[in-house]
């Protein structure tokens, strides 16, 4: 009977050690069939498969810039350079999980159409147990696909599959095992999650989820339970306007409304970012565009542009808008483009716009869009961070000749996704890159 106790004890510990439950995440651990598609799960969870078929999260592998970015840039330095040789792996461990996971590497590219396509999948969300990381960062989940869904519902009453509690799906650091992300240099080229937690909505537990989910009355699917609050998969950002538009405050002023020709004017914008959890922009900070054009228009609808003023901080050239700079000179380098000089650094932004960044350096010293080939991007940040406020100046000497009896001041601020520069050499569609207006204001100015 002991002798049986002990022989049970043995072999239920000696599964549990080799259960690939709760695995870190390495590549080449499962296979395709451990993750059931998403379209199986559609059939009941349909509104939830909408969702996520229209989010980022199922175009993590395919949407072109992705597409265009590992295979034209990434892989083929991995391939050259020992030193960034693990992102061919990389890459792959947060925008095609299912794929790294079963050690399919590099993938064939997305119009291959295999399995790597299903981008971050239900089985992903669903199947990570936590992480190896007590912060975690570059893929570090654990996870244990298979008939087990874990999810944030203690009384969930499943068909089809089972579920199990995790309190890790609800949490922020479900998402942080892929918003954050350490560079082969060592530089944090992505820090969603850290920015957050250090800034007042991870102190007041406002969640990643409550922003990019949506909560409403209903049902996860017709068989399930009618519930107050059914987690919708929305997990838009700035790849929607409708996220994005609004999510920083703008208000002008002047300090005198009524100017004299040939005196100055000095226009103050405030920019409040009173909505985003974390900087804007934040993630891929590396290629996001964030800048104020502020112009005046005479009374026959002619503009002009004003610069910003100059507050004088190190580095801040990187933050004005100039057609003269150059960068991204590695592009080239990867690409083999004898005598490659560089692309305009601002794309086609007019001079002496503000721009809101946080420039990266590659080894050489360059600014680059290349965020696994980045050493250093700390000396210069000049994004919005959460609840903060940026001031800005722009000074105008009225001409002595200025036309008209009134002026109207305008400030409009955008968002690009990528410099048109890159957009246009990497030849990406245009809605990749194009200016989106977040905000804008007016004011009008009485000319004496
Ligand atoms: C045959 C129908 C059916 C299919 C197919 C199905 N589910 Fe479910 N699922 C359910 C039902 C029913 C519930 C319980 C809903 C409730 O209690 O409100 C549920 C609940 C869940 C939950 C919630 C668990 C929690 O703790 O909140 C998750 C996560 C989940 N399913 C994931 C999936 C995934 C991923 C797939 C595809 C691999 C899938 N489901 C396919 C019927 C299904
Ligand atoms: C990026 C991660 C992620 C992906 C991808 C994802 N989910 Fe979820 N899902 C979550 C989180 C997080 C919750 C719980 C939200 C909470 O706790 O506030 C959730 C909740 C659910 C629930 C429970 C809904 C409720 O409120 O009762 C179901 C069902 C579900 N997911 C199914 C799916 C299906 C099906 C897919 C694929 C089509 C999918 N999920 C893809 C993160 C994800
Ligand atoms: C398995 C990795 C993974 C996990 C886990 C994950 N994400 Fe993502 N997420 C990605 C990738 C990859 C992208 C980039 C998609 C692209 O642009 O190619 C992304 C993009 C996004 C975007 C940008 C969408 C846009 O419109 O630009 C948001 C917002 C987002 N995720 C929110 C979340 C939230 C909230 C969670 C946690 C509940 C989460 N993610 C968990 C991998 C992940
Ligand atoms: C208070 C609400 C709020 C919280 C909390 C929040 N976000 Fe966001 N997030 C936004 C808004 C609004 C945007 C769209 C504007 C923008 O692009 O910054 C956004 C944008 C993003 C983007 C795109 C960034 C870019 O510039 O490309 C990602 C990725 C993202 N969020 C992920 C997360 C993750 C991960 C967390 C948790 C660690 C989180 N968010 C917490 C509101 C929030
Ligand atoms: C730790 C996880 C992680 C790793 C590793 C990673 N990414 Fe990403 N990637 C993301 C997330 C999350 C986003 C979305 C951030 C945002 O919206 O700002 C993203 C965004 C992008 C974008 C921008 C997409 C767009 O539409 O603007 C490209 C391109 C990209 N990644 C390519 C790569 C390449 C190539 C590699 C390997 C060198 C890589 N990523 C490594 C998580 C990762």
């Amino acid at each position: 009977m002991k002798r049986t106790v002990l022989f049970t004890v043995l072999i239920v510990s000696v599964c549990l050690i080799l259960l690939p439950s709760r695995h870190a995440a390495e590549t080449g651990t499962f296979t395709y069939d451990d993750f059931s598609e998403p379209k199986q799960c559609s059939i009941c969870h349909g509104e939830i498969y909408r969702e996520w078929q229209q989010s980022l999260m199922s175009q993590s592998f395919t949407h072109p810039w992705d597409d265009v970015e590992y295979f034209k840039l990434a892989l083929p330095q991995a391939l050259k350079l020992e030193k960034v040789a693990d992102v061919k792996s990389g890459c792959i461990g947060c925008h095609a999980p299912v794929a790294f996971l079963a050690g399919d590497i590099p993938p064939q590219p997305p119009a291959a159409g295999t399995r790597a396509n299903e981008g971050v999948s239900c089985d992903i969300c669903h199947g990570i147990t936590g992480s190896t990381e007590e912060v975690p960062y570059n893929f570090s989940y654990r996870i244990n696909p298979g008939k087990v869904k874990y999810g944030s519902r203690k009384d969930a009453e499943p068909q089809f599959h089972e579920t199990e509690y995790s309190a890790f799906t609800g949490s922020p650091e479900l998402c942080a095992n892929c918003h954050d992300e350490q560079s082969p240099y060592g530089a944090w080229v992505k820090e969603t999650y850290r920015e957050w937690a250090a800034g007042p909505y991870g102190s007041q537990g406002v969640r990643c989820q409550d922003c990019h989910m949506h909560y409403a009355p209903g049902k996860s699917t017709p068989m399930g339970k009618e519930r107050d609050d059914i987690a919708h998969h929305v997990f838009h950002g700035p790849h929607f306007d409708q996220k994005l538009k609004g999510s920083v405050d703008l208000a002008l002023y002047a300090d005198n409304p009524e100017v004299k020709r040939g005196s100055r004017v000095v226009i103050r914008a405030e920019l409040y970012n009173g909505k985003v959890g974390h900087y804007i922009p934040s993630g891929s900070s590396e290629e996001r565009m964030l800048w104020l054009e502020v112009q005046v228009v005479d009374g026959k609808g002619n503009a002009i542009r004003i610069p910003v003023d100059k507050k004088g901080f190190a580095g801040e050239e990187f933050t004005i808008a100039d057609s003269q700079a150059f960068a991204y000179q590695a592009m080239g380098e990867i690409m083999e483009i004898p005598g490659y000089k560089g692309i305009a650094r601002d794309g086609n932004l007019p001079d002496g716009s503000r721009i809101f960044r946080r420039p990266y350096f590659d080894p050489k010293g360059r600014m680059t869009i290349c965020q696994w080939y980045t050493e250093k991007n700390t000396d210069i940040d000049y994004r919005i961070g959460p609840r903060e406020t940026k001031l800005e100046t722009y000074t105008w000497n009225v001409p002595d000749k200025f036309p008209s009896q009134t002026a109207k001041i305008t400030a409009t601020l955008y968002y690009s996704l990528v410099p048109s520069s890159v957009g246009e050499f990497m030849k990406l569609p245009s809605y990749a890159y194009e200016a989106k207006a977040v905000n804008s204001a007016s004011l009008d100015l009485t000319i004496k």
